[in-house]
């Protein structure tokens, strides 16, 4: 077998190719409606290979699988008979959540079988008290918000995708998203993880503790892993207490230097209610307004190279206004900040969050796009939009404001506030041309000012060949081991997130 899609990728001959009695055992672990796949067996007709697009398929339509079978488990038990026996047959398997990721980690890459969590979405518990809730992996995020918000509780963690992606992909992405500013990594308010290591041995460590310190924390080793160590199929995570209030504002800003300014002021004046600060620009602001229809439109009467969106949640409207309106005298009395507008109910709040969250889509929407999620110190954040831009000019291949060239817009935008820049490249198509020309530049890039090439959606099939420009070889080589003491047959997840053994050597 060979994908079209990836030709520099070779599908590891050690993986067995699937049998329609593969199948057969499958369906007897699962009901047989929890099991697509192409192959006939005895008790079951073929799936058109149609239904299997969609798990086959990522959310950009940037990476394509081949897979032939997908397993949809309701209990940690029968994930846990799949992989035991996927180990004993060296069947490789791709674990699957709401399939919103951004790097090619949730979709196979050669006719891998995919373990899609879609089936397991059951609330466990939720402890009023310690806001603890525990539920099953394939919970959606926005789901779990919806019901924690019932108890004055509110989910850790927001992002774009909350329709669709599930609380075992953030997990498994350490996903950022849109609250991080307020309330921080995953890897501080997850409590425990329910596993199924590759071996289908059942890792139990649900713990609900505030503090838990005794032995090593090994939850810590699956947050972030992007199902290279295990399936999680059950989460403890807090939930804070929920804020009563909430004001956002689109500001207009003449310079990156001045969304700087903006952020250290909102930083000093906004301490205790901050709750995002995220900006885009010129070239973001345009395609979404392209897209929007009549969702959104312009709040300012002008145009402007920078917009910063800031919100802040609190529990005391009058003290938040007070705070939040001499904060926009200020940095407009400064010249930081040119224009703004201060949301009056909430259709204006989702309007102005429409703005910001509606970049990714409406960047696909615009063409086949390269997407780069980094972490770059804040000052020199934007510089890799205009240096990308520079460079793909100096190449014939991009030239402002002009649909002809193979390049049609260079756009950045992110969670300022974290030092998180996604830079967007929408092409005319995903060609090798392009590619060649974005990487190893902008991995070279980020290594030289002291960033990191992922900041929150992860490695997957994208970066593994790049994870050098971030990681030293101790930490390469012992990432490996862990691999290797995990799962020893490489059957979770292969060819994603490290970098080929011999190449790191
Ligand atoms: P999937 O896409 O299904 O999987 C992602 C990875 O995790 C894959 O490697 C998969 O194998 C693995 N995986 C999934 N579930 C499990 C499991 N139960 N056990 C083990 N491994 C598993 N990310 C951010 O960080 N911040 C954002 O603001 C953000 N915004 C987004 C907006 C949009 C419109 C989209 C499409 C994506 C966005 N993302 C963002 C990227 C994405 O990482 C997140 O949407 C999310 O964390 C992925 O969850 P998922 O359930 O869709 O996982
Ligand atoms: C975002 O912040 O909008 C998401 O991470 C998605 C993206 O990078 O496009
Ligand atoms: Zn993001």
């Amino acid at each position: 077998l060979t994908s079209e899609k990836y030709p520099q990728l070779k599908r590891n001959p050690s993986f067995k190719s699937l049998t329609s009695e593969d199948v057969s055992h499958f369906r007897k672990i699962l009901s047989p409606g929890s099991v697509l796949s192409t192959l006939a067996t005895p008790d079951a007709p073929a799936t058109e290979a149609e239904e299997l697009h969609a798990y086959n398929s990522d959310w950009m339509g940037k990476y394509l699988g081949q897979s032939r079978c997908i397993l949809r488990p309701k209990t940690t038990e029968q994930v846990s008979q799949i992989l035991q026996y996927c180990h004993a047959q060296r069947l490789a398997v791709v674990p699957q959540g709401g399939n919103t990721g951004l790097v090619g980690g949730s979709v196979p890459v050669f006719d891998e079988v995919v373990l899609s969590l879609n089936n397991m979405n059951k609330i466990r518990s939720f402890d009023p008290i310690s806001g603890v809730l525990v539920c099953d992996a394939g919970c959606v995020l926005e789901s779990l918000d919806n019901y924690v918000a019932e108890q004055d509780h509110i989910m850790p963690l927001d992002l774009g995708a909350k329709g669709s992606c599930h609380i075992g992909g953030n997990i498994s992405t350490n996903a950022g998203g849109i609250r991080y500013l307020r309330y921080g990594s995953l890897h501080g308010s997850v409590l425990g993880l329910e596993v199924v290591l590759p071996d289908g041995t059942v890792l139990e460590n649900l713990s609900t503790l505030r503090k838990d310190s005794t032995g090593y924390d090994i939850k810590q080793l699956f947050i972030g892993a992007e199902g290279t160590l295990g399936i999680v199929t059950g989460v403890s995570i807090v939930a804070p207490p929920r804020p009563k209030v909430q004001t956002v504002a689109v500001l207009g800003v003449d310079s990156y230097e001045s969304v700087q300014k903006t952020f250290i002021a909102a930083k000093q004046n906004l301490t205790e209610i901050i709750s995002a600060f995220e900006f885009w620009d010129r070239s973001s602001m345009n395609m979404v307004l392209a897209h929007a229809g009549t969702n959104a439109r312009d709040p300012l009467a002008d145009e402007y190279p920078f917009y910063v969106l800031i919100e802040t949640s609190g529990f005391k409207k009058e003290h938040d206004d007070e705070k939040f309106s001499e904060f926009l005298e200020m940095v407009m009395e400064k010249g930081f900040v040119t224009d703004g507008v201060l949301s009056e109910n909430a259709s204006q709040i989702t309007m102005f969050w429409y703005l910001r969250e509606t970049i990714a889509e409406a960047t696909v929407k615009t063409g086949p796009t390269y997407k780069y999620d980094v972490s770059i110190p804040v000052p020199q954040l934007y510089n890799l939009v205009l240096d990308t831009r520079q460079r793909l000019t100096d190449m014939g291949l991009y030239k402002e404001g002009s649909a002809d060239y193979a390049v049609k817009e260079v756009t950045g935008y992110g969670h300022v506030g974290d030092s998180n820049l996604h830079l967007n490249v929408v092409a005319k198509e995903y060609s090798p041309t392009v590619s060649s020309a974005l990487e190893p530049f902008i991995y070279e890039w980020i290594a030289n000012h002291k960033g990191s090439i992922s900041a929150e959606h992860g490695l997957g099939l994208m970066k593994a060949p790049y994870l050098c420009y971030s990681k030293g070889p101790s930490m390469i080589q012992t990432m490996q081991r862990f691999k290797q003491l995990m799962d020893p047959h490489g059957i979770m997840n292969p060819y994603k997130y490290l970098p080929a053994a011999e190449k790191s050597a």
